[in-house]
């Protein structure tokens, strides 16, 4: 009742107001808690963000080795949640099988899924932290149909994942620290992004009461589509098109302008940002310095380069304020650490981990957060009399 206010797309409406994260769309500017992000990429690392994020503070070098410990010593699944992975087929998508074991993770901790109860939420959010790395690259060996390995808990927590993913029990792996080091970077300019489509998913299912587990579960969905984290698979599609239909660009960006149905230059605009995306600037850097340390150069890193520079030049682009987005370039360094295409939303969403979580929380601790239930404009028919079905 009363005045109901039509925003599709949430496009001018605040769902809630928050301290996490500061975005200026036409500056460019982003910070988590108040640190520019730049300044985070560069010199910290992904756990002291997910401290940063969740508790609101730098944490002290004690403070940083507790949680890192107690993040470590969460990392294993429980043995039954291993044999779920054998039930899906061998070609089955690693998001669907990342929101479908968060859910299934809340069976095991039935006794810890209060969302009133802060050590109850302190150790969901602990256990989500640790076992995801575990749960994606169980997804992946799944997909490849190599043996599931353990957690090695004397590696840190981007080396640990990197191994449990490309190791093998048969094979010496050593974990190449120049690239643990660039996706620990990764996972940083992923964190958080204020209340992007996932995190609104995250603290909409939460609004009803619901647990950590299952709010987050959800999150993965909403960051599954093309729009949102599928985007950084897409735009590695969308090269390897351009290359194998000869590698002309310019004919791509005319059909993007062209608006063909499902043409869209993919890595590009962004709902808030319309100006260059701080983190594209910094994953186009790190794409440069990764994959000019490879032997043979990727054909594609070249079709992204020339395409960004068609774009930045063209009208269309211009006038409507389309920069690179964070999705542009990241599939290309993924790519060159050895990930397969599907595998890139995972790495989206393992980044994009405690800023769901410090949102979740957030809101569960906001003494104004009320159940997420927008209006509508009911457009269909106005009353009618049912007419049984011998008669129709
Ligand atoms: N290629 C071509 N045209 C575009 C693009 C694009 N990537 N993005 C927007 N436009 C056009 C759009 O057609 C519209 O034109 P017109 O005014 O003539 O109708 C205008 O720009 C405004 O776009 P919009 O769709 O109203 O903008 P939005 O805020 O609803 O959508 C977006 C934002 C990110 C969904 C959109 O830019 C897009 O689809 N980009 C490609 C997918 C992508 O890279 N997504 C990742 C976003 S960043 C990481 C994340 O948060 O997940």
């Amino acid at each position: 009742t009363g005045y109901v206010t039509l925003d599709q797309g949430f496009v001018n409406t605040a769902s809630c107001s928050s301290t996490i994260t500061y975005i200026d769309g036409d500056a460019g500017i982003l910070r988590y808690r108040g640190y520019p992000i730049d300044q985070l990429a560069e010199r910290s690392t992904f756990l002291e963000v997910s401290y940063l994020l969740i508790h609101d503070a730098l944490p002290t070098p004690a403070e940083l080795a507790e949680f890192a410990d107690k993040i470590r010593v969460h990392t294993l699944l429980q043995e039954e949640m291993r044999q779920f992975f054998g039930g899906f087929p061998r070609d089955a998508h690693p998001m669907a099988v990342l929101s479908s074991a968060v859910t299934a993770l809340s069976t095991f901790y039935q006794d810890a899924l209060d969302p009133n109860d802060p050590e109850q939420v302190e150790i969901s959010g602990i256990r989500l932290m640790a076992k995801l790395p575990t749960i994606a690259a169980y997804a992946y060996k799944k997909s490849i149909g190599h043996p599931l390995p353990y957690p090695d808990n004397s590696l840190d927590y981007v080396q640990n994942f990197l191994r449990m993913t490309f190791g093998l029990p048969t094979v010496q792996y050593d974990v190449d620290p120049t690239l643990a080091k660039v996706l620990d970077m990764l996972f940083i300019l992923h964190a958080d992004h204020e209340q992007n489509c996932s995190t609104s998913t995250v603290r909409l299912v939460g609004s009803s009461g619901a647990n950590l587990y299952s709010s987050v579960a959800a999150g993965v969905n909403a960051l599954s589509g093309p729009l949102h984290g599928g985007a950084n698979s897409a735009v590695l599609e969308m090269l390897e098109q351009i290359r194998v239909d000869g590698g002309d660009v310019d004919a791509f960006v005319r059909r993007v302008k062209a608006k063909e149905k499902g043409v869209k230059l993919m890595g590009f605009g962004h709902r808030v940002y319309k100006n260059y995306d701080p983190r594209a600037a910094i994953v186009k850097k790190a794409a440069q310095d990764v994959l000019s340390t490879m032997a043979k150069p990727d054909p594609l890193l070249e079709i992204a380069f020339k395409l960004e520079e068609i774009a930045l030049a063209d009208d269309y682009f211009v006038s409507r304020k389309l920069y690179p987005n964070v999705d542009f370039y990241t599939g290309l360094i993924y790519k060159a650490m050895g990930f397969p295409t599907k595998m890139f939303t995972v790495l989206f969403a393992l980044g994009r981990l405690p800023g769901w979580i410090a949102q979740w929380r957030e809101m569960v601790n906001d003494p104004a957060n009320k159940i997420g239930r927008p209006r509508q404009l009911y457009t269909g028919s106005p009353e009618r009399e049912f007419v049984p079905i011998d008669k129709r």
